[in-house]
Order: C-alpha cells, then structure tokens, then sequence
C-alpha cells in the first residue's frame, strides 16, 4: 500500500479552539461593523483571516528565543540573523525591521519620491499603500492570464515583460526608483514566479538601469513551486533554488511573518553598501539601530532558525499539500475557486458563488460575512473594499475581481479543521441563492480602508 505524506512535525503545546452558535456570531459580526477584522479572536472558531504571524514556532526557536541577546548595539542574535539572511539569500547587507510594511517603509524611504513609476507584478496592499502615500504610482503588469479565474498555468504570477517594457521605455529612467515582485504574488492568488520571469525582468532592469527588488514573504513557496512546475529545477534543492531567484534582483522587502514562520519581524536586504547605507539612516529613524531595528534579540534567534525551517522540502510539501487538500476537498463540492490553488491560501471566487449581488455591494465582503455566520470562519476579502478608492479620482475600484482568501496558518490546523472549513463553505453553497444583497460602507479610512471600515448590511 502507498504511503500517505504526513506532518513533518509532533505537537507539544495546543490552544483551544473557541466555539459559539449562530446567533452569538450573528451579534458579535453585527456588532464588528460587519468587519471581521473588528472580531475578538475567541469570537472565531477557524481563524484564516492570514497566514501572517499566526503560524507555531518549532521547540529549537522557542528554545534560542531563550538565548536572545538584548543588547542595544551588536547583539549575537543580530549576527545570526545576519549570517542567516545571507546564508539563505545571499544579499550581504541587511536591516533588521519589525515587520513587512516597516521594511517597506525604510527601502522606499531611500528609493521613492513624489511622482515616481514603480512597476512589478501586483503590489501587495501595504506596498500600494506606501507608494502611494508618498504621491508615486505603482503599475500592476502582471500577466494577463491572473486574471482568468480557472486557466490553468504554471506561474500566474508573473510580470508580464512586454508589459513592463512598455513602463520603462514610456517613461524617464530617473521617474523609477525600482521594480518590485512579489513572490509568491499574493494579490494573484497566491501564485508563484517562475524563475525563467524573475531572469528576464532582472535583464530588462539591467539593460534600463533600474534597480530590481523582491518582496519575499512567501519566498519559499515560491521556490517550492519551481521545484515541482518548472523544467530544471526538480533536482535542485528548494535553497539553491531561492539563492537564485535573490541573485537576479538587487535587494528584498521581507515580511518574516509568512515564510520564516515567526510571530512578528522582517527585513530589507541590499546588495549595494550605498543604498544600504542610506536606508540604514531611515531604519534608525523608524526601526530602530540597524543591528535591532524594532526586533528584540530573541525574535532575531528565532527568525533566523525561521529561514532555515521554512525551506525545509518535507515541511514545503506538507504545508502546500494542505492548502491543495482544503482546495481539492472544495472544488469536490462545486466551489467556484481560483485555479491553480495558491501556496498559502484558497481562494474562492465570491462573484461566481454569490451571482446575485452586486459588485456595488461587495460581493466578497458578503461571502466572508455568511462563512463566519456559517462557521465562525474568519477569512478575508480580497476585492473592492481592499481594492480602495483611486486616490485621485476617489472612485472605488472596481475591477472586478472579488476573492475570498482563506488563508492557512503554518502549523496550526490539522487536516479535520480543513474539513470544517470545506463543510461550511459548503454549506453556504447551498443556500446561495438566498443571498440577494450585501453591504453598504458606513465608515471608512482614507487609505487602506478595509482594516477599519464599519459596514451594514442591505
Ligand atoms: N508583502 C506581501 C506579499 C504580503 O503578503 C504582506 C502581508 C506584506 C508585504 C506586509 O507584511 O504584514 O509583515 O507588514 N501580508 C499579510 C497577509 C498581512 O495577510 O497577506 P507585514
């Protein structure tokens, strides 16, 4: 008989999982402004809102967290991190930053500028959001095929290079401060880089003079999916794969929280001393001194353990293989979902599974609504809400394109907790047509609304 892949891991420490019933949900989501950012955690049963910070650290980092060094200026832990970083990168320059959206902020802080292009395959929205804080524009060039739901293709989160080229040659050099892929591309669903696109965007940044970075919070599902989709690679090993996806570009925004699975932090990594050298200016300012930089000396420990964790080839295919199995189980069922399934997250296409509201009424802020009345699942919307207005026009953007994501935590649930969750989404289903209308905005932020806004119901 054929083995079954199993976890690459024993369980040492639980929590407990909180239930309620429906008319508690009912009243606490009314109560959220029908926001489920607003809910309390233990107001949730299934918690797939991200998969961001929410995964378990391993006993070997919570046991260097023990041994962090607290020191203001050269802790060890920094020099792990350090060594770790350009280990797993290669990049030799780096600063530390408490998380993602902070190592944004520092690299665009010595790159970005009023009026400036910055091109790449969808930006995340943090990213969107401090470039167009600071009055620059991003342009999405991603593929156009991202953009069919159910076509199956390899690596749909890819630059689309005619598309880029069109952005560098339309505009002056000095306008674009970088490009910046995000691998995987999270906005697209999850859906990976291939290393041929990463290759041909670094030449055309080369052959234009532009600088080229990543955004690498899911570097290495990214690597992993080059391992099993693209020629060549099958018989190199996940970490030779991401040294070389980091040798193309010039430097990275890392959000630690997904991929080197810990609870908060992240980093920029350079390879030229100058531009380090002059974020470095602005990490002390916003972060902290460049050998902490907003991270305590055990959460460096435990990150650096991190990388080396999260390119682990039995935990990459264990984790992959879960979120493949909560996409299978639902398809099974009929689910309207994208295609391919993405590597930390499903995403169901809210549009084709609640037809009849209209995108007016934020059909996948709807569906989100129904699945934690449902199940007290927590999932989030990747639509119009998240989508903002155009910060000129303040339009809203509809482009439309409403997804569920229902992102899995790494090391978390157990595959039963998959089964609920599919069971619910289910269950949804077949009262879809019940669902007629969706939601009205009441309150919003200027910018990145959909952490803060309070909605109501139709
Ligand atoms: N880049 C990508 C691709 C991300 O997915 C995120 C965060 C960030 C940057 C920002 O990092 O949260 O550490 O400040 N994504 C989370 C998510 C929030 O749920 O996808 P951060």
């Amino acid at each position: 008989m054929e083995y079954k892949a199993f976890e690459p891991f024993k369980i040492k420490m639980v929590e407990p999982i909180y239930k309620s019933t429906r008319e508690q949900r009912e009243q606490w989501i009314k109560e959220a402004g029908f926001n489920l950012f607003n809910l309390r955690s233990d107001q949730v049963t299934i918690d797939l809102l991200t998969d961001s910070g929410t995964g378990a650290m391993s006993d070997s980092q919570w046991s260097l967290m023990m041994s962090g060094d607290e020191s203001y200026a050269g802790a060890s832990s920094y020099y792990n991190l350090k060594n770790a970083v350009a280990e797993i990168t290669g990049f030799p320059f780096f600063l530390p930053a408490h998380q993602g959206r902070a190592a944004e902020n520092v690299l665009f802080s010595a790159l970005v500028k009023e009026g400036d292009i910055v091109p790449g395959n969808s930006h995340f929205d943090t990213t969107k959001g401090h470039i167009e804080f600071r009055k620059a524009k991003p342009v999405d060039c991603t593929v156009d095929i991202a953009k069919d739901l159910t076509a199956w293709h390899p690596f749909k989160g890819n630059v689309d290079l005619s598309k880029l080229e069109h952005v560098l040659k339309d505009n002056p050099r000095e306008k674009i401060p970088c490009i910046i892929v995000t691998i995987t591309n999270n906005t697209a669903g999850g859906q990976p880089v291939s290393m041929e696109n990463l290759r041909s965007v670094s030449e055309l940044a080369a052959e234009y003079g532009i600088k080229f970075f990543l955004d690498s919070a899911r570097f290495a599902e990214n690597a992993w999916f080059i391992k099993t989709r693209e020629e060549g690679y099958q018989g190199k090993t996940v970490r030779e794969i991401a040294r070389e996806m980091f040798s193309y570009a010039d430097g990275m925004t890392m959000s630690s929280k997904k991929d080197a699975i810990v609870n908060m932090g992240g980093f920029t990594a350079y390879r030229d001393e100058e531009l380090f050298k002059r974020a470095s200016a602005y990490n002390i300012m916003y972060e902290g001194f460049i050998t902490y930089g907003g991270m305590s000396g055990r959460d460096m420990n435990a990150l650096a353990r991190g990388l080396f964790e999260g390119t682990e080839e039995a935990y990459l295919s264990s984790r992959t293989g879960q979120v493949a199995y909560l996409g299978n189980m639902m398809k099974e069922y009929g689910i309207p979902l994208l295609e391919p399934f993405g590597g930390h997250a499903i995403f169901i296409d809210a549009k084709r599974f609640l037809p009849l509201v209209p995108d007016e009424e934020f059909p996948g802020q709807a569906l989100a609504v129904e699945l934690y009345i449902e199940g007290g699942i927590r999932s989030a919307e990747i639509g119009a809400l998240m989508a903002d207005r155009d910060p000129v026009t303040r339009e809203n953007r509809f482009n439309g394109v409403e997804l569920v994501r229902l992102a899995v935590p790494r090391r978390v649930y157990t595959n039963n907790h998959m089964d609920y969750v599919a069971a619910a989404v289910r269950n949804v289903y077949d009262r879809k047509d019940s669902v007629k209308r969706g939601l009205r905005i009441i309150k919003e932020a200027p910018i990145l609304r959909h952490f803060t806004a309070e909605l109501e119901r139709l």
